[in-house]
């Protein structure tokens, strides 16, 4: 077992690594995830938040490498998802004297996860526990991204925890932002924020100016998955600022199935026309992408073409579901259109149309539906929308 690693004097990453997680809720997690948990330790002890049900044996074996757990007097519930409360009724068994310390939603969800007599105590936006030379400051977070969740400020140290905010599913051995690489850190910051943060992104403007108001300085931002950030603060806290206003890449995603390849045909006309123009593109099949990479895609690309044969007088079933998913997600300040081969009806193109508009992304075209198999013609006219496209942004 990898043993605690220290943030600072008297704090401690005390969490789980979780190397053979895939799936996450409908979330791929190809590179596995931790679940962060922190020991500060003042005169009193509290603990950040616990792991999920499975990992609590490790979590509490590094506590046991460092105090005896029933002498904690506190545990923060920034989050009751079970990937960070599922450890609780293990944990309170071994730490019959911690109090915990969660918001009023966080309270109510508790009562509904647990169904046990808890010793809890509410916290609220600007409340302090003095754990005596460390204090923990708490800050409400509601809806980044559940309504009970909160961020905890730990004063003396200027370490920030913020729970999901600013997380990874990245599994590594190393626990910090500069000794992991990058690129790939940042990826996974992106697919995060895509797939569990984007609907609520217009919350987050607001927090991090609150943040800023309340004149706190941050010299970590210690999340609940994935890496701690100390070195690279600028860079992800600029990525959230980014992400949270829509600001994207002059980049087109074509994405699209296809039966018999008619639809694939006229996906890559298109993106030769958007590369003719000069400008970045990708092409996404969606039966060989996870939908929730296809977001982290999404996430960075300010066009996205969608193109479905019709059949059954509709979409194919697999752009249907990632329409549905985008819906939810509703990303920020996007522009699209549609595309597709048919035989008869030609169904797909009005429906991805409607369903493009519901979700707030601005259709630049018509659409351009092709019957049965793309000719000459007809190529050149999905190398046209690609160029228009291209001279969009
Ligand atoms: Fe990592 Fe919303 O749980």
């Amino acid at each position: 077992m990898q043993k605690p690693v220290q943030l600072k004097d008297g704090v401690y990453w005390v969490g789980a690594i979780d190397w053979n997680v895939r799936e996450f809720h409908g979330y791929t997690t190809s590179s596995g995830s931790t679940y962060n948990a922190y020991l500060v330790r003042g005169e009193k002890t509290a603990l950040i938040d616990t792991v999920k049900a499975g990992f609590f044996p490790e979590m509490l074996g590094r506590i046991e490498s460092i105090m005896d757990p029933a002498e904690i007097d506190y545990l923060v519930v920034n989050h009751v998802e079970m990937d960070h409360s599922g450890a609780i009724p293990m944990f309170v068994q071994r730490a019959p004297r911690a109090k915990l310390l969660a918001t009023d939603n966080g309270i109510k969800a508790l009562q509904r996860h647990f169904r046990m007599d808890l010793p809890i105590q509410k916290v609220k936006t600007g409340d302090e526990i003095a754990l005596g030379n460390k204090t923990l400051q708490f800050l409400e977070a509601y809806m980044l991204h559940w309504p009970d969740s909160m961020f905890t400020y730990l004063k003396e140290d200027c370490i920030l925890m913020p729970n999901d905010g600013f997380g990874q599913h990245y599994a590594s051995h190393h626990r910090f932002d500069d000794e992991n690489p990058l690129e790939t850190v940042m990826d996974e910051a992106a697919k995060y924020f895509g797939n569990i943060l984007m609907p609520l992104a217009p919350l987050i403007p607001p927090l991090l100016k609150k943040v800023k108001k309340m004149g706190i300085p941050i010299e970590m931002i210690a999340p609940s998955h994935g890496v701690i950030w100390r070195t690279h603060l600028d860079k992800i806290l600029q990525a959230y600022t980014d992400w949270s206003t829509g600001v994207a890449q002059d980049r087109v995603l074509v994405i699209y199935d296809t039966m018999w390849q008619s639809t694939e045909t006229m996906a890559r006309a298109i993106a030769q026309g958007i590369s003719e123009a000069g400008v970045e593109n990708k092409l996404i099949h969606v039966r060989r992408n996870h939908r929730s990479d296809i977001m982290k895609e999404v996430l960075g690309a300010k066009i996205v073409a969608i193109g479905s044969p019709t059949i059954n007088e509709g979409v194919f079933p697999t752009i249907g579901e990632l329409l549905i998913y985008l819906k939810g997600l509703r990303p920020l300040k996007k522009k699209g259109v549609a595309f597709g081969s048919y035989g008869w009806g030609g169904e797909a193109i009005p429906a991805i149309n409607d369903a493009l508009k519901g979700m707030g992304i601005e259709v630049i075209d018509p659409g351009l539906s092709v019957m049965y198999v793309p000719g000459e013609d007809d190529l050149e006219k999905c190398v046209q929308l690609g160029k228009k496209l291209a001279a969009s942004f």
